[in-house]
Parts: C-alpha cells; sequence; structure tokens
C-alpha cells in the first residue's frame, strides 16, 4: 500500500511512522508512505502556497495551483486507473472502520492535507475524488488525520500484523465493541479475573465475549445496535438486557 501525503508539514508524519507496527510494515515493504511538499510546487519566486479569501473575512486560503501541479506529479507515473484522491476535511464522510476496510482495498492513495481556513473550493470540485472527516472537531491541519486514516489502513493489510485474525474481533469489524481483556494476574488488588476466563471452557469463553461485546455496545454505543451483524441468540441477549434496564428503573 502506498500513500502519497501532500502536505505543507511533511515532517509531523515522521515520528507515528518510525515507530513500532508502522515502521515495521514500511521495513518489511507492505507500506509507503511518500510524503511531498506542497510548497515545492509552487512557481512564484517565493514558494507562495496561500492567499487572502475573495470576498473578505478572516484567515489565508491553501491555492489551488500547487497541490494541482503536486497531484499531478505525484501520480505522473500512475497509468490509466486513477487512485483515491482523498482532501482530509471535518467536512468530509466521516472515517470508519467500513471506510478503512474500503481504503484497504486499493493498492494507492493521494491524502491531501489541508491547513489554514482551508483549501481552495476547486480542489474539493475538480481534483479530489473522495474526502474524509476523522471526527466532528477541526484540526490545525489534516495531517495528523492523514496519520489516522494510514494507521487503521494500515493494520488491516494482510501480514501487517502479527497473527492474521488479530482483526476480527476487532471493536467496530462486526459492529459491535470488543469484548474486555484480562492478562496475569489472576487477582490485582483484589480484583479477579472473570472465573469463566479461567475455565479452560472455549464454548463458555466464546459465549461470555459475546455478550459482554452486546452489554458494552447496548451500554455505550446503543446507536451502533441497529446496523450491527445479530444473531438470534445476540437478539434474546438485549432483549433480556432491555427488560432487566426497566425492571430496574
Ligand atoms: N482537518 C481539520 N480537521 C479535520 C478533521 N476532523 N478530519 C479530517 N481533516 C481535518
Amino acid at each position: 500500500m502506498r500513500f502519497d501525503v501532500l502536505t505543507l508539514f511533511p515532517a509531523i508524519l515522521n515520528g507515528p511512522l518510525q515507530e513500532s507496527i508502522l515502521q515495521r510494515a514500511i521495513d518489511s515493504g507492505r507500506l509507503v508512505v511518500a510524503a511531498h511538499n506542497i510548497r515545492d510546487y509552487a512557481t512564484d519566486k517565493h514558494h507562495v502556497t496561500d492567499d487572502v479569501p475573495y470576498g473578505g473575512g478572516g484567515g489565508m486560503v491553501m491555492k489551488p495551483e500547487p497541490i494541482f501541479a503536486a497531484v499531478k506529479a505525484v501520480l505522473a507515473d500512475v497509468p490509466s486507473a486513477r487512485p483515491p484522491i482523498i482532501l482530509m476535511t471535518p467536512q468530509g464522510r466521516r472515517f470508519t472502520q467500513a471506510v478503512a476496510r474500503e481504503l484497504a482495498q486499493h493498492e494507492r492513495m493521494v491524502l491531501i492535507c489541508g491547513r489554514y481556513e482551508g483549501v481552495d473550493e476547486r480542489v474539493r470540485e475538480f481534483l479530489a475524488t473522495d474526502e474524509i472527516s476523522i471526527g466532528d472537531y477541526v484540526l490545525t491541519g489534516g495531517e495528523l488525520a492523514a496519520l489516522v486514516v494510514i494507521d487503521a489502513v494500515t493494520r488491516l493489510l494482510p501480514g501487517v500484523l502479527g497473527d492474521p485474525g488479530a482483526t476480527l474481533d476487532d471493536s467496530h469489524s462486526d459492529g459491535l465493541l470488543e469484548y474486555p481483556h484480562y492478562t496475569r494476574p489472576p487477582n490485582f488488588q483484589g480484583h479477579a479475573v472473570p472465573e469463566v476466563l479461567l475455565s479452560g471452557h472455549h464454548a463458555q469463553v466464546e459465549r461470555w465475549r459475546r455478550e459482554q461485546s452486546l452489554r458494552r455496545t447496548w451500554e455505550r454505543r446503543p446507536d451502533l445496535l441497529a446496523l450491527a451483524n445479530l444473531s438470534l441468540a445476540d437478539r434474546e441477549f438485549l432483549a433480556r438486557l432491555t427488560r432487566e434496564g426497566e425492571l430496574t428503573d
């Protein structure tokens, strides 16, 4: 997977790519992140990348020419099928695990990071093929959002996580929050690990985990249940939780 990241601050990307799983993915050749400084594509003497907004008002707007030129240069060697050109913006579609899975199907993509008040609208309209927001808050720029996308997509690529099944039980992978985890010691400061996990009874452990997952989602993110993949047993368990909730109200 190759990400071409267009940014005015390429150094922001360095730290997270030099540690742990992302670093290993780069070392093994499964991940390539090429950062391109948009400033390098500004052709005027002072390499100006922003300008005042038409119509007045505060703040600066990123100029379209250097961004169009950067994308053209970055994709110059790409034959026909154009990879996604994604503008990172709080106005984009919300980034979710499903979007991460969708993006992981591509071989490469371009991430454009805005700064200042935003980028000239023509970048959104005539260059970007997609717009992604990582949540309903405003960052100082798209770089951290790009790193979030790179991280979430990379861990889904084959061979990046040691255990091939590692992402199957992730929170959100089947629309539910994940069950709780415990490791040794069995009793920590008087807090015992749930008995069933010590039982060695695989089927019971699986059922307990599923119910914990359902209970957590029901308590914390009931909005997710409407779209989750639920069995009859899951639905019965949730109905029981609802009845119990009503009884204790
Ligand atoms: N740039 C600024 N805020 C952002 C957000 N929430 N998501 C993506 N890009 C952004």
